[in-house]
This record gives structure tokens, sequence and C-alpha cells, in this order.
């Protein structure tokens, strides 16, 4: 295994590891938040609820609350490394499949321009993005968050939009999740752990809590939940190159987004309090209705045909396809390939033999030709026309002279 490759492997486990630890925190802490029982008998001053849970072999008794001055427990647990090695870990496999050259963010047939300032531009548009959501925040969210909202998710959709004009539709949809992964830790650690630091620093100096620290806390908190299910669906996108490398893969991301993060809201909304939730037509129907709406998404935009390429009407011989995917494929595609990145075939896909290229053929026909995310950002200069031929001797049936 080559060492870029071993680098792949420890990034993308550690960082499949910490980002079901930090996002499983997050769904707990939220489904907790939404289940305390404000009215219980003996609540302290200070309290915002209580739950009791069941959960391996004995009972949980949790109470919400600010603390009285001076009252610093002995031991706390903070709960922010779980964020930080998501985003470490996620930052450094994003530069070693990105920025290191195995994939590249710019496509030709995007936007043909140098590798080198794209990577310039990514990085840009990290800080970039943090530092617009934290000042919109900052000022306007704090007067009216409903304006910051559509502010914030307008913003969200144009730069989706922008990027999948300026890098190739897999890195698109990274540099989406990788924006949105670095705000919600600005989030963690610019605003909730300060806030939280604000709060402990009162206690131990005895005086009162300040509530609006905690507001604040929770408002961004909120904003990373939204954006966990969104986030989970790119973080698995690069499997499907038909969402991806689709013409209008923007707008399929776009409602993926939508239908993602309606589901997340009725799940919220779901819980009431004092154990009570509300009727299931009132938020599992809704939640189906959002999910349905991601998945015709995926179904219907990626359906679309918007290539209107050479048309192939006359017999095409086998030799002709096999001619035309040695030239343009097997560069990677083979037992030995030739390319400086893929030392390996890719996926195990080789096209060595006549009979492995017939075997492939209906893959072939769905990446070449009818998704055109094969070659990999054609690195190897495919035609149109030669896409239409390799189709045409698929449709007419894949025969072997
Ligand atoms: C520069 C290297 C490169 C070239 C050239 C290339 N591929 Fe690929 N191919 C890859 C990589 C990387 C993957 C795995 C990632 C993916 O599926 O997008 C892959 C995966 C595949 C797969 C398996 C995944 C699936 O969806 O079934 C098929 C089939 C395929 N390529 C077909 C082709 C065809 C046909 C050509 C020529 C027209 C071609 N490739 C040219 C790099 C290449």
């Amino acid at each position: 295994m080559r060492f870029s490759e071993l680098l792949d492997v420890l990034f993308r486990w550690a960082h499949l590891i910490a980002g079901i630890m930090w996002v499983g925190n997050s769904m707990l802490f939220n489904w907790l938040d939404r289940n305390l029982e404000k009215q219980h008998p003996g609540l302290s001053r200070l309290s915002q609820g209580k739950i009791f849970m069941l959960h391996s072999g004995a009972f949980y008794d949790v109470e919400k609350k600010l603390l009285e001055p001076g009252e610093m427990p002995k031991t706390l647990h903070w709960f922010k490394w779980q964020n930080f090695t998501t985003w470490a870990t996620g930052i450094s496999l994003f530069v070693i499949v990105y920025y290191m050259g195995k994939v590249p963010l710019v496509d030709p047939a995007v936007k043909d321009y140098s590798n080198a300032v794209a990577i310039a531009m990514s990085v840009g548009i990290l800080f970039c993005a943090w530092l617009l959501y934290d000042t919109l925040w900052d000022t306007i969210g704090q007067k009216n968050p409903r304006f910051a909202t559509i502010v914030s998710i307008v913003g969200l959709f144009a730069s989706i939009f922008a990027f999948t004009k300026f890098f190739n539709g897999p890195a698109a949809y990274m540099q989406t999740g990788v924006m949105i992964g670095t705000i919600m830790t600005g989030n963690v650690w610019m605003v909730i752990v300060p806030s939280q630091k604000g709060l402990v620093e009162a206690t131990q100096s005895g005086k009162e809590q300040d509530a609006s620290l905690s507001i604040r806390a929770k408002q961004r908190s909120i904003h990373n939940n939204y954006l966990t299910f969104p986030l989970l669906f790119i973080m698995l996108s690069n499997h499907f190159p038909a969402a991806t490398g689709h013409p209008l893969n923007w707008l399929v991301l776009i409602s993926v987004m939508i239908g993602g993060a309606g589901v997340r809201h009725f799940m919220n909304i779901r819980y009431r309090g004092e154990g009570k939730e509300l009727v299931k037509g009132a938020w599992l129907a809704p939640a189906f209705a959002m999910g349905a709406f991601g998945i015709a998404g995926l179904l219907v935009i990626t359906r679309i045909q918007l290539h209107t390429g050479p048309v192939v009407n006359g017999p095409v011989s086998f030799s002709r396809a096999q001619e035309i995917i040695v030239q343009r494929c097997m560069v990677c595609h083979s037992t030995h390939p030739t390319d400086d990145v893929f030392k390996v075939a890719p996926n195990n896909v080789k096209f060595d033999t006549p009979e492995a290229i017939v075997l492939m053929k209906d893959r072939i026909l769905e990446r070449a030709v009818r998704q055109r995310t094969m070659p990999l950002v054609n690195k190897t200069k495919i035609t149109d026309l030669e896409r239409a031929e390799l189709g045409a001797w698929i449709e007419q049936g894949a025969k072997l002279q």
C-alpha cells in the first residue's frame, strides 16, 4: 500500500470514529434538552429541568441547570475533543485527497484553470465563510435571528452553486462539507466553549451565571444540530457519482440538504418536554415528506439529460470500442496502470481482456456515456464522439466482433 493511501485509510477511519462520537453526543444532548421535565418537585432554583433515563444496567438521574455562585463541582466533563478530532481528521483527509493531487479540485470541463489557484481559493473560502457567518450571527443574528437564518441559508446555497462552477463535482460537494464542518467547529471553539468558560468563571468567582451566555451557546448548538444530517450526506456523497457528476449537481445537493435538515427539524419538534410527544401526524408525516423531498432530488434531477452530444447511428465494432478504452481508460484501469497517481486499478476495474470489457459494459455505459464521470476529470481527454461510439457499441449489444 502506498503511503498516501495509508494516510487516506487512517484519517478516514479516525474521522468516522470521531464523527460518530461527536454527532452521537450532539444528538443525545439535543434529545435530553427536548425531553426535560420542568415541573419536577425539588428542582433547584436555577434548574432547567430533570430527566430520568435507563441505559445498560441502571438509571441515570440528570438535571440541566445553571450553577449557584461558588457551586463548582470538583470534576466537570467537557465535550469538545470529539468535535476537534472530527474536524482535524476531516481537514487532513481533504488535504490528502484533494490538495495533494489524488483527485484534483479542478475539472477542465467545468472550468479550466490551475489547480494551485483552486487550492488557494478553497482555503480562502473556509476562512471567509467562518468570518462572514460569525459576524452575521454576532450582529444581526442577536436582534433578528429570523433574518439571519434566511441570509445564512441563501449564502450557503449560493456557495454550493458557485463551488460547482469552479471545482469538479465531488470536490464541490466536499468543499461544502468542509466549509460546514469548519463553521460547526468554529461554533464549538469560538462561541460555545468560551460561553461555557464564562459560566464556569462566574461560578468560581462567586457570581451569578449570565443566562445570556447560555442562550448564545444554545443558538450555535442548534445550528450545528440542523447541519448534521446534510453534512453526513456530503460525507457519503463521493460514492454517488450520479449525484456529484450531474450538471445540476448543485440542485441535487440543495434539495438533499433541505430534505435532511427538514427531517432533523421534525425529529426535534417531536418532543415537547415532560415526556410528551406531538401526535404522529404532526411530526412523522412531515418528516417523511421532507425525506421524500430529498430523495426526489436524487431521483428526479439526476435523470434529467442535459448533454446533447453527437449521435452515432452506424454500427460500431468491438475493435473500435477497445481502441477507445485502451487509449482513454487503461491508463488507470489495467493490471499495470501507467497513470502518475493510480498505481493500482481503481475499484479493481480492469479492461485488460475483451471479456473483462464486456463484463463491465453496463458500468461503462453509466460512467463514461450517461454520467460522463469517467475518465476521472477527463484526464485522458476522451471526446464526445468517442463517448457516443462507446455508447452505440454497448447499445448494439456489446458484441465481440
Ligand atoms: C485517471 C484515472 C482514470 C481513468 C483514465 C479512468 N478511470 Fe475509471 N475510475 C477511476 C477512479 C479513481 C475510480 C474510483 C472512483 C470512482 O468510482 O469515481 C474509477 C472507477 C471506475 C469504475 C467503477 C465504479 C463504478 O461506478 O462502477 C468504472 C466502471 C470506471 N471507472 C470506468 C472507466 C472508463 C470506462 C474509463 C474510460 C472511458 C475510465 N474509467 C477511465 C480512475 C480512472
